[in-house]
């Protein structure tokens, strides 16, 4: 599928390079022999909420470290604002960092906790004061100002640190993992508030994540690393929809792959002959493949409908199957599909209808099916 066919308000909030803020250029990192961060280009825009995932141990962390000055990088260069800060201290950037575990001083009451920075600036009383009235309204923690941080929740303590990062005003904010020792539900309400604060004071935000969910509710634009690479760059929407390798097309969501050999390519769609979908699967789109390449043919399990009889439109891909297991989970419904070649596959589909009444069952004989649009064609 051609990207200009994808229906989207705002698949591209797309960096002009004219108007890159943050300018990552080259930045390699190495511990000895071992390279944590590997070549890095990047631009992000001002204003933007932008997150860097990937697995543990990818380089996340050295590469947001590196942006704030704790890490000297081994190669490259950083800019900020039009301004080279590649060789500056860490206190001269205009970055402030919120760290995994979030260093509130346990001593100090919230108010004291949001000062601190401002207090060890010399900065006058007046203004201090003025400026912890206004990070408490905004994050929400006027009636709390005389706690220590043991009377807090984890997302009040949370909302502490932000507004402590935050009260010298840096032009860009880095977070890593800013939410990880937040239960599931706190999780996502805090995901939320942090996008609405981001939004007001429209800061830059660099945030880390290895949860692929999170980066996509929070973020303009994700960039998916490994092994200390960027493998993909772009909008939520377009990692999910588009994703131009198998790792991150299995790294974001749920992905059913089917590994084949391409054997016709027309104008407008591509054919696949695959052992393990057991037939040929088109594709739409003139992607830049040749025939007899292997490829890998992948479709969200959202795509894939389920019916009782054959689909009678002759245009989309259909293939027998038999249901190996359901899962009702209120909103969506959950199927494990066991093709006749033997291959397994995950359908979900929306509940749109109230009803007690199931509409397969387990060992049902079904088909599958869905648009050669929906399929994605993967190379790498
Ligand atoms: N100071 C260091 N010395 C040696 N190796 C390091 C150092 N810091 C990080 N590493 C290594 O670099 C890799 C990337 O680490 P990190 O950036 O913390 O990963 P992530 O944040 O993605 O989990 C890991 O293999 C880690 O062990
Ligand atoms: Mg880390």
């Amino acid at each position: 599928m051609q990207k200009a066919d994808y229906d989207s308000e705002n698949l591209s909030i797309v960096t002009d390079k004219s108007e890159a803020f943050i300018r990552i250029r080259g930045i390699s990192k190495k511990f000895g022999d071992f390279t944590a961060v590997d070549d890095v280009n990047l631009d992000i825009g001002r204003g933007e909420l932008f997150s860097i995932l990937g697995g543990s141990g990818c380089g996340k962390s050295t590469l947001l470290r590196v942006m704030a000055g704790f890490e000297t990088p081994t190669a490259g260069t950083i800019e900020i604002d039009g301004v080279d800060i590649t060789e500056l201290p860490p206190y001269e950037r205009p970055v402030n960092m919120m760290f995994q575990s979030y260093a509130i001083f346990p001593h100090m009451n919230v108010e004291k906790n949001i000062a601190y920075g401002l207090r060890k600036d010399h900065v006058d009383n007046k203004e201090i004061a003025q400026r912890v009235d206004d990070m408490l309204e905004l994050v929400q923690l006027v009636d709390f100002r005389e706690r220590k941080p043991n009377q807090l929740s984890g997302g009040q303590r949370q909302r502490v640190a932000l507004a402590r990062a935050l009260i010298k005003r840096p032009k860009v904010l880095l977070l890593d993992e800013p939410l990880a020792a937040l239960d599931k539900k706190l999780r996502e309400q805090t995901q939320f508030e942090l996008m609405n604060i981001q939004d007001e004071l429209g800061i830059t935000f660099v945030v880390v994540t290895h949860d692929q969910e999170e980066a996509m509710t929070l973020s303009t634009r994700i960039a998916v690393m490994e092994e200390g690479r960027f493998l993909q760059v772009g909008p939520p929407k377009e990692i999910y929809e588009f994703p131009e390798t198998r790792f991150v097309a299995d790294f974001i969501g749920t992905i059913n792959m089917f590994e084949g050999k391409v054997n016709r390519v027309g104008d407008e769609t591509i054919s696949v002959e695959s052992a393990e979908a057991g037939t040929s699967l088109r594709a739409l789109g003139n992607h830049d493949v040749e025939v007899g390449q292997s490829v890998c043919i992948a479709v969200r399990p959202e795509k894939i409908f389920i019916t009782k009889h054959e689909p009678d439109n002759d245009d989309d891909v259909r293939i027998r199957g038999v249901v190996d297991d359901l899962g009702y989970l209120g909103n969506l419904s959950l199927y494990r599909i066991r093709l006749e070649s033997g291959k397994m596959i995950q359908v979900s589909s929306q509940n749109r209808r109230r009803s007690t009444k199931r509409f397969v069952e387990w060992e049902d004989k079904i088909w599958v099916s869905w648009r050669p649009r929906s399929a994605i064609v993967l190379t790498d």
